[in-house]
C-alpha cells in the first residue's frame, strides 16, 4: 500500500482582493512535507501576498489555507511557534551585534534555550558574531534574518524573496545556506524574481503572474514540457553572422560579445545554419546549444521578464 503524501500547506481556491485588484486570484497547490516550493513571479504578481496569508500575517478574502493541518484563519496561535518568517526587505536594530540579535529574537520568540552559536555557525557568520548590523553587507544581513527564522527550530520556513538585490557571490552565499537547510529535511516555502535560484534549490517551482499560477512542476519537468525549441548561441566576430542566419527564416537575436541566439527545433536546423555561414565564408569562434532555462519558459508562457534585464522581456511592472 503506498503512504499517503503528507502535506503540509493545502491552498485551495485562495483569492485575496485589495478594493477591485485581485491580487492573488483562486489559485490551489499543495506542499509537501521535506519539500522546497518555490513561488517564482515578477514584480506585484501577488507571491508576498500568498505567503503572507499561509503564514498567518494577512487574511484571505476567500478560499481555505491549511498550515501544518490548522486553518490559518483560525489556529495562528497554535501555528506561529512551529514555523519560521523571513519577511520581504528584512531589516533589524543597527546597534545591536550579531550574536545580540539572535539572543533578543530567541527571548522574544519564546526559545531561551535555543542554540544560538549553532544557528550563527549555520549561516557561516562565526566571524561577524560581534559586528553590529549596521555593518553587516547586504548579503551577511539576509543571512542573519534566515538564523531569525529558524531560532524556534520550525517545522516550516518562509523565505520571501531572501536573495533579491543581492550581488552573485552574495547570493550564492545565501543558497548555501538554503541548501543546508534543504538538506536537513525542512520543508521551505521560497518566493523569487529569480530562476536560477528556483531551479537551484526547488523540488516544485510554481509560476505566478497577475495572481494566477500559471504553471507548477519540478524545474526539469517545467522545462521539458514547455522545452518545444532548442537556442542555439553562436560567435562570430564577422557582421555578415546575422543576415546569413536571418534571411533563412530564423530570427537571430543579437546578444553582448558577438553572440547571437537562435531558436531552432532540432538538429536539421543546427545543421542547415552551420553549412550556410560556411558557404558565406563566415567563420565561427564558438558555438552552443542549449535547452530553454526556466526564465524563457517563463517569457513564454506570460510574455513578461521575471525581472528587469533578463534577456528579451518587456521588463517587470
Ligand atoms: N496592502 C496592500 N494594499 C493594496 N494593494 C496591495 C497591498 N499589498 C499588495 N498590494 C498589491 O497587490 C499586488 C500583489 O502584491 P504582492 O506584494 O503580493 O506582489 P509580489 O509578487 O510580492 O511583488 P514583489 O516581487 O514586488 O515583492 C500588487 O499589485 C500590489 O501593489
Ligand atoms: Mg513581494
Amino acid at each position: 500500500m503506498t503512504k499517503k503524501t503528507e502535506y503540509v500547506i493545502e491552498v485551495e481556491k485562495l483569492t485575496k482582493r485589495y478594493g477591485d485588484l485581485p491580487a492573488v486570484n483562486d489559485i490551489s497547490f499543495n506542499v509537501r512535507k521535506g519539500e522546497v516550493f518555490a513561488l517564482l513571479g515578477p514584480n506585484g504578481a501577488g507571491k508576498t501576498t500568498t505567503v503572507e496569508i499561509i503564514d498567518t500575517i494577512r487574511t484571505p478574502t476567500s478560499g481555505k489555507v491549511r498550515l501544518l493541518g490548522m486553518d490559518v484563519t483560525k489556529k495562528k496561535r497554535d501555528i506561529v511557534p512551529r514555523i519560521g518568517v523571513l519577511p520581504q526587505g528584512f531589516s533589524s536594530f543597527d546597534r545591536i551585534t550579531v550574536r545580540e540579535t539572535m539572543q533578543y529574537y530567541s527571548r522574544l520568540f519564546c526559545c531561551r534555550n535555543a542554540d544560538i552559536d549553532r544557528l550563527i555557525a549555520l549561516v557561516n557568520l562565526n566571524d561577524k558574531a560581534k559586528e553590529q548590523y549596521m555593518n553587516l553587507s547586504g548579503g551577511l544581513k539576509q543571512r542573519l534574518g534566515i538564523a531569525i527564522a529558524l531560532v524556534n527550530d520550525p517545522e516550516v520556513v518562509f523565505l520571501d524573496e531572501p536573495t533579491t538585490g543581492l550581488d552573485p557571490r552574495a547570493r550564492r552565499e545565501v543558497w548555501e545556506v538554503l541548501l543546508g537547510l534543504k538538506q536537513a529535511g525542512k520543508t521551505v516555502f521560497l518566493t523569487t524574481h529569480y530562476m536560477e535560484e528556483a531551479e537551484l534549490l526547488a523540488d516544485t517551482v510554481a509560476i505566478i503572474s497577475k495572481g494566477k499560477i500559471i504553471a507548477m512542476d519540478s524545474p526539469v519537468q517545467l522545462i521539458e514540457s514547455n522545452a518545444d525549441y532548442l537556442v542555439l548561441t553562436l560567435q562570430s566576430i564577422d557582421e555578415k553572422a546575422f543576415d546569413v542566419v536571418g534571411k533563412m527564416g530564423f530570427a537571430p537575436e543579437l546578444s553582448n560579445h558577438k553572440s547571437l541566439n537562435v531558436k531552432v527545433t532540432g538538429t536539421d536546423d543546427i545543421r542547415k545554419i552551420l553549412n550556410a555561414m560556411e558557404d558565406a565564408g563566415v567563420s565561427l569562434l564558438s558555438m552552443d546549444v542549449r535547452k530553454p532555462n526556466l526564465e524563457q519558459v517563463f517569457l513564454k508562457l506570460t510574455g513578461e521578464a521575471l525581472h528587469e534585464g533578463a534577456s528579451g522581456g518587456k521588463g517587470a511592472k
